[in-house]
């Protein structure tokens, strides 16, 4: 009975420190990115790859502002973005897991807005080294936004192509700083799409692990 009333305690205040720890989380405005640097071109193409293994470092914000910025941000004023998207339908949004919690990028504001406390860090991937890299980057539809339903074969594409433009700017920009990366299509949609509180119209097309090399 004791036990019983313990168990019933330890879980009343796990729930406590989760909803204060949520209400704790806030929108990050990120520093403006730095759009004139980087290696030239030909030596990232050379040095793009996969990596699985990461340092424990975190990103700081001034490359966590480049890397969200060269995936998907805004280059031009009438809102077109760093990657092609079919019809420019701007569908994909870029979920961003760290230690803390999940956000997602708000480009227009250059800035993260909360959307769950805690570490979500391994619920990104089905392999082991998501849970320790810096971040991991979570692609996903709005099919709302996309026009057609993911059962439509073309539309299917369309948003798999889309998000693989937003990966490869990613790949690219770590080639570019010495960063380490894998797109990750291995990935517990269930569980993930739970954790993220995605709406039913909302499909998790993509991961992508990015932190520091281990050294
Ligand atoms: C759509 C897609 C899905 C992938 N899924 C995974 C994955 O789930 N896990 C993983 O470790 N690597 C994954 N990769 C990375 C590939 O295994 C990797 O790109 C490939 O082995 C070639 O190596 P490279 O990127 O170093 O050239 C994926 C790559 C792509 C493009």
């Amino acid at each position: 009975m004791i036990q019983r009333s313990l168990l019933a305690l330890v879980t009343l205040i796990a729930i406590a420190c989760t909803a204060v720890a949520a209400q704790n989380l806030s929108p990050i405005k990120l520093p403006a990115p730095q759009t004139d640097g980087g290696k030239p071109l030909m030596q990232v193409l050379k040095a793009r790859q996969s990596a699985r293994e990461y340092g424990s470092e975190k990103l700081p914000p001034q490359v966590l502002s480049n890397l969200l910025w060269a995936a998907w941000g805004i280059n031009r004023p009438d809102g077109h973005r760093t990657a092609p998207s079919a019809s420019n339908k701007q569908e994909i949004d870029v979920y961003v897991v760290m230690p803390e919690g999940a956000y997602i990028y708000d480009a227009k504001a250059h800035a993260l807005n909360p959307v769950a406390s805690g570490d979500l860090r391994a619920v990104t991937g089905t392999q082991p080294f998501p849970a320790t890299a810096a971040l991991n980057l979570v692609y996903v539809a709005d099919m709302t936004k996309a026009g057609r339903p993911a059962t439509d074969p073309q539309q299917a594409m369309n948003v798999g192509a889309d998000a693989g433009f937003i990966s490869a700017n990613a790949y690219l920009y770590c080639a570019s700083e010495g960063l380490a990366t894998v797109a990750r299509a291995s990935v517990d949609k269930g569980a993930l799409g739970k954790a993220l509180k995605l709406r039913e119209t909302q499909v998790i097309v993509l991961a992508q692990s990015v932190g520091y090399p281990k050294k």
